[in-house]
């Protein structure tokens, strides 16, 4: 039985670090294993040109612990009035690493988010002729489309559409949360990738629901059916290089979590890389975790793999149930907070 493991340092290709206190709180849990995080540009207001990714960037390095290594990848959220310039520029720079779609009122924060697809062509033109990758949130929000089938709407009604008309975009569909984008991801490597989360890998919507609702378990793409769980842990586990981590970890404050009208996004970044470890051996498949973790994404991105290692081995830990955080209930829950977790980032 495999006790120990060491890989090239991970990085995390999809997270929400926030700002403010909330910044300080939970940067530091994703700082201490990864080399380099995509950071997620839904903030309020959001991060939309290349000035304003140089000023989150810099607030970022500010709220990193002293000596990290860590390097935030920043990106910018699409409008219907993006600049292709600024975006042009942005990437030249080295500023932004790509640029984020988020359909309008698709998720936490989205409601600058794209409401008209003719509008941004000019935007994707630009980036296709650069070399720039564009991140999506990959759902279609209509009335018409149940909330189970909306990774599926996205890809018929978009997504395979962009992929013809703009055949050297490099794609990225985020948190992939059900069989059909798993498939659809394989079928148009390598010009689309996908990221997968640990709580996807993890969760059916039994566990979210059928219990006792849980709240904490409330994520946008909606965590879905056991067949859905077991095609993403195949397709993660595969070692195929269209695969590659990102944890989306979205921390909220917790009576934002349990509200009447409660926000989406599950905080797992303490426990991310000992959850996708131990799915991985639970399939037998630790020797592909490597290749997810910290090489698939790097050659996505046109990136280099990090010099450095980490190991990772089995030896028992209890998660935190919270941090601490700014506003009236002063913390937002762990996933799998309060539980023995068998993999740990040996330091
Ligand atoms: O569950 C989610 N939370 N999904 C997203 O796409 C956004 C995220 C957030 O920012 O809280
Ligand atoms: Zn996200």
């Amino acid at each position: 039985m495999t006790t120990r493991l060491t890989i090239r340092r991970p990085d995390d290709w999809h997270l929400h670090v926030r700002d403010g206190e909330m910044l300080k709180a939970v940067l530091p849990y994703t700082a201490r294993h990864f080399g380099r995080a995509i950071l997620m540009p839904n903030l309020v207001p959001p991060v939309r040109t290349t000035a304003e990714a140089i000023a989150y960037r810099e607030r970022v390095l500010a709220a990193l612990p002293k000596g990290s290594r860590f390097t935030p990848l920043m990106t910018c959220y699409l409008t219907d009035d993006t600049d292709p310039d600024d975006v042009e520029r942005g990437f030249r720079d080295g500023v932004i690493t790509g640029v984020k779609l988020y359909p309008a009122n698709a998720t936490t924060n989205s409601a600058a988010g794209v409401t008209d697809y003719g509008k941004i062509s000019r935007v994707l033109e630009r980036m296709e002729k650069i070399g720039m990758p564009f991140l999506m949130h990959g759902e279609e929000v209509a009335a018409d489309v149940d909330i189970f089938d909306r990774e599926a709407a996205f890809i018929e009604r978009r997504l395979s559409k962009w992929v013809k008309q703009f055949p050297g975009l490099r794609m990225t569909l985020e948190h992939l949360s059900s069989k059909d984008g798993a498939d659809f991801v394989k079928s148009a490597a390598p010009q689309v990738g996908g990221t997968i989360t640990p709580y996807h890998l993890n969760l059916t919507r039994t566990d979210w629901l059928g219990g006792g609702l849980k709240p904490m378990l409330y994520a946008m793409p909606v965590i879905k059916t056991a067949t859905d769980r077991a095609a993403l842990r195949k397709a993660a586990t595969s070692g195929a290089a269209c695969y590659f981590l990102g944890t989306d970890s979205a921390p909220h404050p917790l009576a934002k979590k349990v509200a009447v009208s409660g926000v989406p996004g599950i905080f797992n970044a303490p426990v991310a890389l000992a959850t996708y470890a131990r799915v991985f051996e639970e399939e037998g498949a630790l020797d592909k975790l490597e290749a997810f973790a910290s090489l698939n994404g790097p050659k996505h991105y046109r990136l280099p793999v990090n010099a450095d290692t980490i190991t990772l081995e089995k030896s028992p830990w209890t998660a935190p149930e919270d941090v601490r955080v700014a506003g009236p209930d002063g913390r937002a829950l762990v996933y799998r907070g309060g539980e023995t977790i068998a993999w740990r980032v040996a330091e």
